[in-house]
């Protein structure tokens, strides 16, 4: 009973996680003059006559007896080099201002270097409303730099230029190969190499359409597969292979086995990790099975050897 309570709620987030939002870092001070603030993408605008915004925060979030009793609060709209500000101030983290550089904005609350935009606010209601309170806010003071945004849908930031740079560097004669982790139920479609027997992902030189059988989504498609593949989890250099690799994950909405002819599905609790095509499809897969297990996914960037991941949640 309870765990069918708590999938459920986990439905219904990942349902709620689609909706791509930006992402803030909401501040303000306490009684004793201390900068507070917490990460947050309920930020929604209200009203422009009068110009009101609005925020949710958790009953059981620590600074929430701190935002209702204030007079003012900041919301800071990230910018897209910002995940790891926004890592910082969803963690348990208590030293948050002491990682981020900041100055105080008209009414005192903390307006974060760098931000793409900030809203100064009086709180004018809080609302209680489930298990959140419904902070409505008049913007007093507002400005705007013209960065980039910070994205986050799904449990993923989404970083438009860093996508970009790490597509574009693979144009430079390397053969581009675009592959994909594709989850029906807990498993994963893979093909065996047939000279080595060795399992490897689905994979061609572009994503493609269902129309075009040479392409990932072709392919796929071809095998009873109806992928939807909207997220990047991996870009690297081979160097052994001399190719630019793009990994894509997402789901399968359907897959009709008896069209099944080139792929086998495997389990993810049975992924035969000796028989792996190379290293960096297992180093991937591991990646994958960790950051599935806590909803949170990471973007790799780097070559077969040496990259970073960028990360999404601390202590993720
Ligand atoms: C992208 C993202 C968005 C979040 N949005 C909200 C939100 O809108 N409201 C909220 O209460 N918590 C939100 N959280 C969670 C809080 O940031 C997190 O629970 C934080 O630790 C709360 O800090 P506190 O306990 O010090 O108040 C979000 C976390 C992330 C990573």
């Amino acid at each position: 009973m309870l765990d069918l309570a708590i999938d459920q709620q986990k439905r219904l987030r990942q349902a709620l996680g689609t909706f791509a939002t930006g992402v803030t870092v909401v501040t303000t001070v306490d009684e004793e003059g201390s900068p507070r603030g917490f990460t947050a993408n309920s930020f929604t605008s209200v009203s422009l006559e009068p110009p009101l915004i609005l925020v949710c925060i958790a009953n059981d979030a620590a600074t929430r007896p701190v935002f209702m009793g204030s007079e003012h609060f900041c919301v800071n709209v990230l910018a897209e080099d910002q995940q790891d500000i926004a890592a910082v101030f969803a963690s348990q983290n208590r030293t948050r201002f002491e990682h981020i550089s900041w100055r105080a904005a008209k009414h005192g609350s903390p307006l974060l270097d760098g931000a793409l935009t900030h809203f100064e606010c009086r709180r004018t209601i809080s609302i209680d409303a489930g298990d959140h309170a419904i902070i409505i806010g008049e913007v007093l003071d507002y400005g705007t730099s013209g960065r980039s945004p910070l994205v986050y849908c799904s449990g993923s930031y989404v970083e438009f230029g860093l996508l970009q740079q790490a597509m574009e560097a693979g144009q430079h004669g390397v053969a581009t190969r675009i592959s994909a982790i594709v989850n029906f139920d807990g498993a994963i479609p893979m093909v065996r190499d047939p000279g080595t027997g060795n399992f490897l992902l689905p994979a061609a030189d572009r994503v493609g359409t269902e129309a075009e059988p040479d392409t990932l989504v072709g392919k796929l498609s071809a095998n009873g597969i109806d992928a939807a593949i909207p997220f990047v989890c991996a870009v690297y250099e081979d160097a052994n292979q001399n190719t630019h690799n793009v990994v894509f994950r997402g789901t399968a909405r359907t897959v009709e086995t008896s069209r099944l002819k080139d792929f086998e599905l495997i389990a993810l609790d049975d992924i035969p990790w000796e028989k792996l095509a190379d290293k960096p499809l297992k180093q991937l897969l591991e990646r994958y099975l960790e950051e599935s297990e806590q909803d949170a996914f990471g973007l790799y960037v780097g070559d077969n050897m040496t990259g970073k991941v960028h990360p999404l949640k601390a202590g993720a």
